[in-house]
């Protein structure tokens, strides 16, 4: 498995991180079932992915379970990126972020415990705040949470590109976590720029590390769905828009003519759909969701396609023909 430097850290990281949703289990349909999971996760850490992304609100705590037991006595040996922020109500249907330094710690905390670490690897501010706290407040209590050693690298979630340079501008930030799929490509427009040429609080330009989530939008770039497919309520697919109608369509036209490229490549869709991702200019990592072992098999394929070759023209044409 191919790794890279997150840049500015001392971080490697294996090109394909394992995203720990689905494993939360809420929200993904009735299919998730933590000895599948457990097996998706060690087969992740047998083929090289050394990084696992979390977060408090997958499974409400569940996903982080799942992960301790499945990496035993692995965990020391892996990189641990979670996240910060997000409350709930009762079932999680109210999700709202809170970044007041007094949420923040206790998030944390509560991280630490559940994951049986005295120090996060990266901590992630999940998404910007809902709950007012001005932005200056919520950097200068993640500043405390490094400098206090709970925490070494922080990341951003979700944050547009004026707020991710305000707040590069103000304290060191060594991630942004981003949509960006071949679906997805709104990063290209202004946070692809700012992130190559941030400037941090010394005034100093250097690129920011950069990871995709959702690359395979969800499981509808992998060729398994089809203009028939349906969800449980219980799976949030039922109400994305991007799994219905004339979204859904089109997203499948781009999905059968990347399946005649892979075909001939004797690759999955899915190693496809991830080296793309992987191939864009400035990414550090993709980060694909699994339920499965045989999942993350395909995904570790793509590591087998990024080098340059005749036939990525081909797929960027069909990319670029996809109207969303
Ligand atoms: N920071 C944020 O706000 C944020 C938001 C979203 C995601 N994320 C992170 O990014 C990770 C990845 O995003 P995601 O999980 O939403 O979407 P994704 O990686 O695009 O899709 C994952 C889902 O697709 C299906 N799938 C994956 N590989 C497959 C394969 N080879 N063949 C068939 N189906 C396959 C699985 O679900 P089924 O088997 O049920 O189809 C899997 O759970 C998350 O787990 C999370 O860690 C972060």
């Amino acid at each position: 498995m191919l790794l890279r430097t997150l840049p500015g850290t001392d971080l490697r990281l294996s090109v394909i991180g394992f995203g720990c949703w689905a494993t939360g289990g809420l929200w993904w349909g009735d299919d998730v079932d933590d000895d599948r999971s457990i097996a998706a996760i060690r087969r992740a850490l047998d083929l090289g992915i050394n990084w696992f992304d979390t977060a408090p609100l997958y499974g409400h705590g569940h996903a982080d379970a799942v992960l301790v037991r499945a990496l035993g006595s692995r965990l020391r040996h892996v990189v641990l990126a979670t996240k910060v922020g997000v409350r709930w109500d009762g079932e999680g249907a109210h999700a709202r972020s809170d970044l007041s330094p007094q949420h923040m710690q206790a998030d944390v905390e509560a991280s630490l415990r559940r994951l049986g670490v005295d120090r996060i690897d990266l901590l992630q501010v999940h998404w910007p705040c809902e709950l007012g706290t001005p932005l200056t407040e919520t950097l200068g209590a993640l500043d405390e949470l490094r400098q206090a050693g709970k925490v070494r690298h922080i990341g951003l979630c979700n944050y547009s590109a004026a707020d991710l340079c305000a707040a590069a501008a103000t304290i060191r930030i060594d991630s942004l976590q981003t949509p960006y799929s071949m679906l997805r490509r709104e990063f290209e427009r202004e946070l692809g720029p700012a992130c190559r040429g941030l400037q941090g609080p010394h005034g100093v330009g250097a690129p920011l590390g950069v990871l995709a989530y959702e690359p395979l939008c969800r499981g509808l770039l992998t060729g398994k769905f089809n203009a028939r497919s349906t969800f449980p309520a219980s799976d949030l697919r039922a109400r994305d828009d991007r799994f219905q109608g004339q979204r859904l369509l089109r997203a499948l036209t781009l999905v059968s003519r990347l399946e005649l490229v892979a075909r001939r490549q004797h690759v999955p869709i899915a190693a496809l759909a991830l080296a793309w991702v992987l191939r864009q200019e400035g990414l550090t990592a993709a980060i694909a969701g699994a339920k499965t072992a045989a999942q993350v098999d395909e995904h570790v394929r793509a590591a087998e396609l990024l080098d340059d070759a005749p036939f990525w023209a081909e797929v960027q044409r069909i990319v670029d023909a996809y109207r969303g």
